[in-house]
C-alpha cells in the first residue's frame, strides 16, 4: 500500500515514525522547543499533526515518516525470516529490493517452510497482526509422513496438547490427496512450529509445509521468491479479518473437510 496516512497522530508518534527519536525522547525534544509545526514552535507533546498535510521541522529541518509499505512474499524454502544470521544463511530480506528500506516480517515461518509471508515497515500494523487476540485464519498445506487417520483429524480439529500447559485451539482439516498424505490445516494461532507440533501431537509428522492463505489473502500467481505490494483494501481487510475470530477460514483449495 502506498497511500499516505491521513488521520491525525500525536506529534511524538510522528517524530518517532520519522526516525527522529523514540516517542519518549521526542516528547523531551518537543518540550525543549525544538519542534515546529507549520512554522510555529510547538511545546505540547500531545498535540496532533496530519501526516502528508502538516509540515514538521526539527531544529529547522523538515522530517516525515517513511511511506508505509505492506508486502506479500512467497517465501522460498531454505531461508530465514530473521533480519540477520550469524551463519550467513539466506534471509527473506534478500528477495526484496534494498530501496524498500527497513522492512520486517509479520510473524515468522520456519527455515524449511515456504509460502505466504507478510512484510512491512509499519510497526503498529505488525503488532496488531501478531497479537494473540487478532486471530486471523492461516491455512497450511502439509505433506505428512503417514496417511492422516480419521482419529488424527478428529484430534487436530478438537485441539491437541502442544506441551504441559498449551492445547491448540480447534483447527480445520481438509484432506486434499487420495492417499491422505497431503492435507490443509487451518489455524488461528501462530505459535512456534505450531503445525509441525500439532501433527506430532496427533501421532503423525510433517515432511513439507507451505502457508497458502492468511485471512483473505492467497499466494495465487506468485512463484517462490516473488512478491507484490498489498492494496489499501487488502490491508484494511486483514485488520478486519482478525476481529471475526469465531468464523471459519475462507474456502480451501478443494478436498474433503474432515
Ligand atoms: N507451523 C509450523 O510448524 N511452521 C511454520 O513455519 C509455520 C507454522
Amino acid at each position: 500500500m502506498t497511500k499516505t496516512e491521513s488521520r491525525p497522530v500525536r506529534l511524538q508518534k510522528y517524530l518517532a515514525e520519522s526516525g527522529v527519536a523514540s516517542r519518549r525522547a521526542a516528547e523531551v525534544m518537543i518540550r525543549e522547543g525544538r519542534i515546529a509545526v507549520n512554522e510555529r514552535k510547538t511545546t505540547e507533546p500531545g498535540s496532533k499533526v496530519v501526516p502528508g498535510k502538516d509540515r514538521v521541522k526539527v531544529d529547522g529541518e523538515e522530517v516525515a515518516p517513511a511511506e508505509k509499505v505492506y508486502l506479500l512474499l512467497n517465501k522460498p524454502r531454505g531461508c530465514l525470516t530473521s533480519l540477520s544470521d550469524r551463519f550467513q544463511r539466506p534471509l527473506v530480506r534478500d528477495f526484496l529490493p534494498p530501496r524498500l528500506g527497513r522492512i520486517f516480517p509479520v510473524g515468522r515461518l520456519d527455515f524449511d517452510t515456504e509460502g505466504l509471508l507478510l512484510l512491512t515497515n509499519d510497526g503498529e500494523f505488525c503488532q496488531r497482526m501478531i497479537h494473540p487476540r487478532h486471530q486471523v485464519w492461516k491455512t497450511y498445506r502439509a505433506d505428512l509422513r503417514d496417511p492422516l487417520t480419521p482419529e488424527q483429524a478428529e484430534n487436530l480439529k478438537r485441539g491437541v496438547k502442544l506441551d504441559a500447559e498449551i492445547t491448540s485451539l480447534p483447527a480445520r482439516v481438509r484432506v486434499v490427496s487420495p492417499d491422505r498424505r497431503r492435507v490443509e490445516i487451518s489455524i488461528r494461532e501462530g505459535r512456534k512450529r505450531q503445525v509441525k507440533r500439532m501433527a506430532l501431537a496427533a501421532g503423525n509428522r510433517v515432511t513439507a509445509l507451505k502457508r497458502v492463505s492468511l485471512g483473505p489473502l492467497r499466494l495465487r500467481g506468485l512463484e517462490p521468491g516473488q512478491w507484490r505490494k498489498l492494496s489499501f483494501k487488502e490491508v484494511a481487510m486483514l485488520l478486519e479479518s482478525g476481529k471475526m475470530d469465531s468464523r471459519t477460514p475462507e474456502k480451501g483449495t478443494g478436498g474433503k473437510v474432515e
